[in-house]
């Protein structure tokens, strides 16, 4: 398979398009849109979990990994949408959450009724000093433990107190993922994301002096060893599979063994290092202006060691985890035409694959919703709680969530300027970003200037010339202050991508930019 030539798209179906007037997006709403994915040019389409779920975390706390959640329809929706999406050349890549089940999982439920062989499938321990066993921290915010008063334990959860992390180390959880990855093979799906893959082995159990965690749970070494045996029990049985891993806070070095082909682990990986030039990590609070030397230097060491050890690169601006690129890099308010464009130019050339997240090939901004009462994303109240302990002004607490909130992506798909947006004709789960009227599909089909048609440009391009599949990158003028640009070779071939900046006084959550862009 020549997998330079692909291009994902990424759907979050609940918002991406209601068919059965619930104000929910579903399967069916995603069949309706094939022809529009289609014309855009894309090849797989990798659709966030729509497993059964109490949909505590949207999805990524499953239920049942064989069922679909009846809020996005049925088993026959899905196989309808492999055949009909197939019919069009496009491939269903699903999303695989195997570091933690919802506590709503069978196995979970019998693991609290005393089933030891259930309890071995999660990290039960014992606490410390009446306490929990270390001071690790979820990542939505608190302690990563929750005690059970029957079992006198705690659980781990890395993540909402609703997702329990699984055990790696007990092989009926190895060989449970590998047998759902095959169920899902069988129906034809043929690409696989694997959420927060590089935290599935947790070694030790001590206190971190840092006070996270992340350290003694992240990108360990028997990760390498798991997805080798999760290749071989299922999808390394097929050659026309891609994979992709999510990983959180990893490193070149671990992207590369996690990618490297003779490693047989996984196709490629998403990093994030490339959209953390915005805000400061250590304090995550504190929005600051793009810093955009830094990520120039993050682009360019990432292709070039990528590339030299023969390993293959995700690339991507957006996804439903992130505020949305437009609003963060570029002018979402003075040059949002163009900063799409400049973005796009500047990522989608590179070496590697590109997912386009839904509504980013028209635009879509942030939403900046002003009030608590809009945002759904656990994360972002749990944020909002936080701050609010922490002595932050209302005034602060929302600016922060209107920058940073993953609520920002999530908002419905923005179709048409009717009521709702064409995405539903009932009241949507989330509102709306107010500026449907002026940006959606319909508008955009019109304007042959528009993002749209630029980003089918784009993906066609790709398509064409194997320079963008195949050539070497090579960074150029890397020191400028305000170019980023870089060539592409490969035999007689060569392209030059040139990003030129100009900065103006503001700085701020939303920095000021003007760009233009130019393809030779
Ligand atoms: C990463 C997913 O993309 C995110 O949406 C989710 O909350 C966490 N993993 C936990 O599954």
């Amino acid at each position: 398979m020549n997998i330079g030539n692909k291009v994902v798209y990424q759907i979050y179906p609940k918002s991406f398009k209601d068919s059965n007037h619930d104000g929910l997006g579903d399967i069916r709403g995603i069949i309706e849109k094939l022809d529009y994915l289609q014309f855009l040019g894309v090849d797989y389409i990798w659709i966030t979990p729509i497993f059964k779920s109490p949909q505590n975390d949207n999805g990524y706390d499953v239920e049942n990994y064989y069922e679909i959640d009846p809020l996005f329809g049925t088993m026959a929706d899905l196989e309808d949408l492999i055949e009909e999406a197939g019919k069009r050349n496009i491939h269903i890549m699903l999303d695989m959450v195997f570091n933690h089940t919802s506590t709503e999982h069978e196995w979970f439920k019998r693991a609290l009724a005393g089933e030891k062989e259930y309890q071995e499938c999660y990290l039960f321990m014992e606490g410390k000093e009446g306490g929990p066993p270390n001071n690790w921290i979820s990542k939505f915010k608190g302690s990563a433990w929750r005690y059970v008063e029957d079992m006198d334990q705690f659980y781990l959860h890395l993540f909402h107190e609703t997702q329990a992390d699984l055990n790696w180390k007990n092989e009926k959880v190895r060989q449970e993922a590998a047998n759902v990855v095959r169920f899902w093979m069988n129906k034809g799906v043929k690409g696989f994301r694997f959420d927060v893959i590089n935290l599935i082995d947790k070694e030790a159990f001590s206190d971190d002096p840092d006070g996270e965690g992340k350290k003694f749970y992240t990108d360990r070494p028997l990760v390498n060893e798991y997805l080798r045996g999760l290749n071989e029990e299922s999808f390394g049985q097929a050659d026309d599979i891609i994979t992709v891993g999510e990983l959180s806070s990893t490193t070149i070095e671990n992207c590369i063994r996690y990618t490297k082909p003779e490693n047989k682990e996984l196709s490629m990986v998403f990093s994030f290092h490339h959209l953390k030039v915005d805000y400061d990590v250590q304090n995550p609070w504190r929005i600051r202006a793009f810093d955009f030397q830094k990520l120039k230097h993050i682009i360019t060491d990432w292709q070039t060691a990528l590339q030299e050890a023969g390993s293959w690169n995700a690339l991507f601006w957006c996804c439903h985890d992130q505020p949305r690129v437009l609003s963060r890099y570029g002018n979402d308010k003075e040059y949002p035409v163009r900063s799409a464009k400049m973005l796009a130019t500047a990522l989608y050339l590179l070496r590697g694959t590109p997912y386009i997240y839904q509504g980013e090939e028209i635009g879509m901004t942030n939403a900046y919703f002003d009030k608590l009462e809009q945002y759904r994303d656990i994360a972002a109240v749990n944020c909002y709680q936080c701050m609010m302990e922490q002595g932050y002004d209302e005034e602060a607490r929302i600016r922060y969530l209107q920058g940073r909130s993953r609520d920002n992506a999530r908002t419905p798909m923005q179709w048409s300027d009717e009521t709702y947006a064409g995405f539903s004709d009932t009241e949507p789960w989330i509102s709306l970003t107010e500026n449907y009227d002026r940006i959606n599909v319909k508008r955009s089909m019109e304007d042959p200037d528009s993002v749209l048609h630029y980003y089918r440009e784009l993906i066609q391009l790709r398509k064409e010339y194997e320079v963008i599949q195949d050539g070497r990158y090579i960074p150029v003028m890397e020191e400028h202050e305000a170019v980023f640009a870089y060539k592409r070779i490969l035999d007689d071939q060569e392209l030059l991508v040139f990003w030129y900046l100009t900065i103006s006084t503001k700085s701020g959550p939303l920095c000021r930019l003007i760009r233009r862009n130019m393809i030779y």
